[in-house]
């Protein structure tokens, strides 16, 4: 089946299985009424469902006179796996709209990472929607509709398209290759355990601000990577950096991909197998904190300064609470981590994702 459903307790595209592709959107709202936002969400919400059932925006109109109600470049495609997850940055709890009291204490703007490049063209937004589907023409006409939708109300301010192997390239299902040529995503908690989930991804009752129970916090970084300098690093330290072979995935020391990672074992000259400064290492810590990673990678065209690609990963990370999960990590990450020779951050941004909808419902509703 190509659909997979709006409606539900929890949003679509959070324990998904990734679809091939990404568009995602950060927008901004330019209205000053608070009224206008729930308006907008419901529009948003209506739209979303008829997309993911692979139907055009709005009413069928055959007027000559007016533009058609949906722009028409998805006519006759399958819905292909279409999901849309909203979201809400800590900017809109602002005095704006008066929300301030509504907004969760894990909903911050992140703090500033050692090392990070952030450029203001690829952070933030008052409203975060991340679009995924197996095909690129679906997913970039969801955003283009939601972004048409909202005129006069929002404006699209940062988009970053991203990809992975398809489906079809891989027929075994296989964990995805990044662009530096590692498999990503292996150690990622299991989707499929329910009580993991809850304890990873999902708000509970226990947590603050009841609107959003069954919701999660999202992540975005623009990762830059210079490929060119990764290209010519030779693999011994590519799989030290990382901490894993690079054609089995295995962690070094180990034999196949799940193996265990045994971050106590020692060459026989006494030191770690798994260096230091590896990136699994640092990344897990002492295992106490994880986070559901659901990361794209994505290529920009060329850097005009440098004349080198503008590529890298969308890093996309769902948790239950930032600042006990995915900050720290990045903390650690960003004074130890051996990859960081080879990356930069340059976009970031938060969003709490409202719990699911239910027909009749609209998405975000209970903030309101
Ligand atoms: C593991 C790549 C950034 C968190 C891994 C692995 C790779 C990888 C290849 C090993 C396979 C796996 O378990 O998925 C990258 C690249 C990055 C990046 C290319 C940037 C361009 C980050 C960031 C975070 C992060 C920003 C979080 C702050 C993790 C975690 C693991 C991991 C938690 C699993 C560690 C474990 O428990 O074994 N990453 N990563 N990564 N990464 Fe990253």
């Amino acid at each position: 089946n190509e659909q997979i459903p709006f409606h539900g307790d929890v949003q679509a595209g959070i324990v998904t299985p990734s679809q091939n592709f990404v568009c995602f959107a950060a927008f901004d709202l330019i209205t000053t009424r608070a009224e206008d936002l729930p308006v907008l969400l419901r529009k948003w919400t209506d739209a979303a469902a008829r997309m993911t059932e692979g139907r055009p925006v709005g009413d069928e109109n055959s007027n000559p006179n007016l533009p058609p109600a949906d722009t028409g470049e998805a006519f006759g495609l399958s819905p292909s796996k279409l999901t849309f997850t909203f979201g809400v940055g800590p900017a809109l709890f602002d005095s704006r709209f008066g929300l301030a009291a509504k907004r969760p204490s894990a909903l911050g703007e992140l703090p500033r990472f050692p090392g990070d490049q952030l450029r203001a063209e690829w952070c933030g937004g008052d409203i975060g929607v991340q679009v995924c589907a197996d095909d690129l023409q679906v997913a970039f006409h969801a955003v283009r509709n939601l972004a048409r939708i909202a005129r006069g109300t929002a404006v699209l301010r940062w988009t970053q398209e991203g990809f992975q192997r398809t489906a079809a390239a891989s027929g075994s299902g296989d964990t995805p290759r990044n662009l530096l040529g590692f498999k990503d995503g292996t150690a990622n908690p299991d989707t499929k355990d329910a009580k993991l989930m809850n304890q990873v991804v999902w708000v509970q009752p226990s947590d603050e601000q009841g609107w959003m129970r069954g919701g999660s916090y999202m992540v975005v970084r623009r990762i830059r990577i210079r490929v060119e300098v990764w290209d010519r690093t030779h693999l011994n330290e590519q799989e030290a950096t990382f901490g894993r072979h690079r054609d089995s995935g295995a962690p070094l020391g180990a034999k196949s991909e799940f193996d265990p990672v045994q971050l106590d074992a020692k060459t026989a000259a006494g030191d770690p197998v798994i260096p230091v400064n590896a990136h699994v290492r640092i990344a897990r810590g002492d295992g106490s904190m994880q986070i559901l990673r659901r990361s794209y990678s994505y290529s920009s065209g060329i850097d005009r300064q440098t004349g080198q690609l503008d590529a890298g990963l969308l890093f996309i990370s769902y948790q239950r609470d930032p600042f006990k999960q995915f900050v720290p990590m990045q903390q650690r990450l960003a004074k130890m981590d051996a990859l960081n020779e080879y990356i930069s951050h340059v976009g970031s941004a938060v969003f709490a994702c409202f719990p699911g909808v239910q027909p009749g419902g609209y998405i975000g509703e209970g903030l309101f």
